[in-house]
């Protein structure tokens, strides 16, 4: 068979009607369908708990799918053929006797890969991997696909690990944090690693610090009951901020090739520097949004968000100053922060260089060059030089190298769900997490998460549709830098 289509396949979506399934994985897979790149016989089975028939599933499907894909890009001929891959089956995961339905409903053809795709809560990830085994259903074709955060800390994702372990083998597991498959985020490592011209200034001689900010505008929404056990540290940071740290840290794999790829950015982890007593204090700002305004709009604290509990302590932001003990990176403080309800939407890492050595001209604030690789809410890449203004004398100015990616790039660009989707059929964990990458994350972050709960119980109000707490600014005007942003 053409290997446009990769293999036939059961997508299996656990969590069916959920946010995810409906926001992002029916989206992306409609997408993979309208240009072929699923294989004519593979079939989507949608699973949850209500109680739908399956027309009525595909018409509920259908109204996310068009509101989700950009409208010229949704097509009712196109849908109608989505529509017969897709299938919806009522399926309760805690009950193991009904994976015995799901496995006559799957058949038995050893040919077949099986994506088992767990858009569901955490605590439900090892039973149903146990189910699915004692039903038969994990052959040598099977692969599980885990979402993000896995466990609430290092010993309850060790179980879950150990568990799901037990019946999947790790090349099998594809635990996703849905950043690596973000295109901006895999220009990263063709930046670093498919240009000579930043290798040699990539270290600490050169580089000032970096800092690496995921901002959103949007609130908890109704995510709730959820948010408020997680919090941004076990939302956002431990998962999706740590791992561009290691995009940005790492050093280069002997080949792009999964276990080359892991092994690397798990070094970096184990070289985080431990923040542990009262460095947590020092080094860390926990925040929390209350009321505010943007835009004119009035903004809710997020206490009083749906379903959050109106004593909630749960931290809505989180900055913190991390140093990797290497070689390379000795000296160099990563800013990392993120959070919800603030002024502006951004995720991006800016690499601020060295001063020159030596001033040359006379009267020149000095300003040291620095690269802004902008993932959301445009891909570009920027490099400020200084250059000479216009004009008598030498007066120095800083002009911008920008380059954007929809420019470049006349094209559409993936939703990082059909990435990671392929790259599941194909069998290519290369941009998905190892067990030993998840431990390590979470070694690292649980001593924080403790230290918060023995002397930092309380985050920082900051109010909804700003740039976070003042503890923040703070925490980098301690070292004479400031965040970079346009204020
Ligand atoms: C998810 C988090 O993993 O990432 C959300 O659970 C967050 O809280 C989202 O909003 C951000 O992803 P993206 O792709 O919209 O930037």
């Amino acid at each position: 068979m053409s290997a446009r289509y990769g293999n036939a396949c059961d997508i299996v979506v656990f969590g069916g009607t959920g946010d995810l399934a409906k926001r992002k994985l029916l989206p992306a897979l409609y997408y993979l369908h309208r240009d072929r790149h699923l294989h004519p016989q593979t079939r989507i089975l949608a699973l949850a708990r209500a109680r739908h028939e399956p027309e009525d599933y595909r018409k509920l499907v259908r109204r996310h799918v068009s509101q989700y894909v950009a409208s010229a890009d949704f097509d009712e001929a196109c849908w109608a053929s989505f529509a017969e891959r897709l299938d919806y089956m009522e399926l309760n995961v805690s009950q193991r006797l009904e994976f015995a339905r799901l496995a006559r409903r799957l058949g038995d053809d050893p040919t077949r890969v099986r994506v088992f795709y767990l858009a569901t809560l955490p605590e439900l990830f090892a039973s149903t991997a146990l189910h699915l085994h004692s039903a038969g259903l994990v052959n040598s074709e099977a692969r599980i696909v885990l979402e993000k955060p896995l466990g609430e800390s290092l010993p309850t994702a060790s179980r879950i690990n150990d568990q799901i372990g037990s019946v999947f083998d790790e090349s099998r597991v594809f635990r996703i944090d849905h950043f690596l498959g973000k295109e901006a985020v895999q220009n990263l490592l063709a930046l670093r690693f498919g240009n000579a011209l930043f290798e040699p200034l990539w270290r600490n001689g050169h580089i000032d610090h970096v800092q690496i900010s995921v901002l959103e505008t949007v609130g908890v929404e109704n995510r709730g009951a959820y948010y408020d056990r997680a919090g941004a540290m076990r939302d956002m940071l431990q998962n999706h901020l740590l791992q561009l740290l290691c995009l940005v840290a790492m050093e280069a794999p002997v080949h792009f090739e999964p276990e080359a790829v892991r092994n690397e950015k798990l070094k970096i982890l184990e070289a985080l520097r431990p923040i542990t007593g009262m460095d947590v204090q020092d080094q860390t700002v926990r925040g929390q949004y209350s009321e505010g305004k943007r835009a004119g709009e009035r903004l809710p604290a997020y206490y009083f968000e749906k379903s959050v509990d109106h004593d909630s302590n749960t931290e809505t932001y989180v900055a913190l100053r991390a140093e990797i003990d290497n070689w390379r990176w000795a000296g160099v403080p990563f800013y990392l922060r993120t959070g919800k309800s603030l002024a502006q939407r951004k995720s991006e890492i800016v690499v601020q260089f060295k001063l020159v050595p030596h001033r040359l001209f006379p009267g020149q604030t000095p300003q040291g060059n620095r690269l802004v690789i902008r993932l959301q809410p445009d891909e570009s890449i920027s490099l400020s030089l200084m250059a000479k203004s216009p004009g008598r004398g030498m007066a120095l100015q800083e002009v911008e190298l920008d380059l954007h990616f929809d420019e470049a790039f006349k094209r559409r660009r993936w939703d990082a769900y059909e990435r990671l989707l392929l790259d599941v059929i194909d069998g290519d964990a290369t941009l998905f997490m190892r067990r030993d990458e998840i431990e390590a994350a979470w070694r690292w972050v649980d001593p924080i998460i403790g230290g918060w709960r023995e002397v930092y119980r309380s985050p920082k109000r900051y109010a909804a549709g700003s740039w976070g707490p003042e503890a923040a600014d703070s925490l980098l005007e301690r070292a004479g830098h400031v965040w970079l942003d346009e204020r």
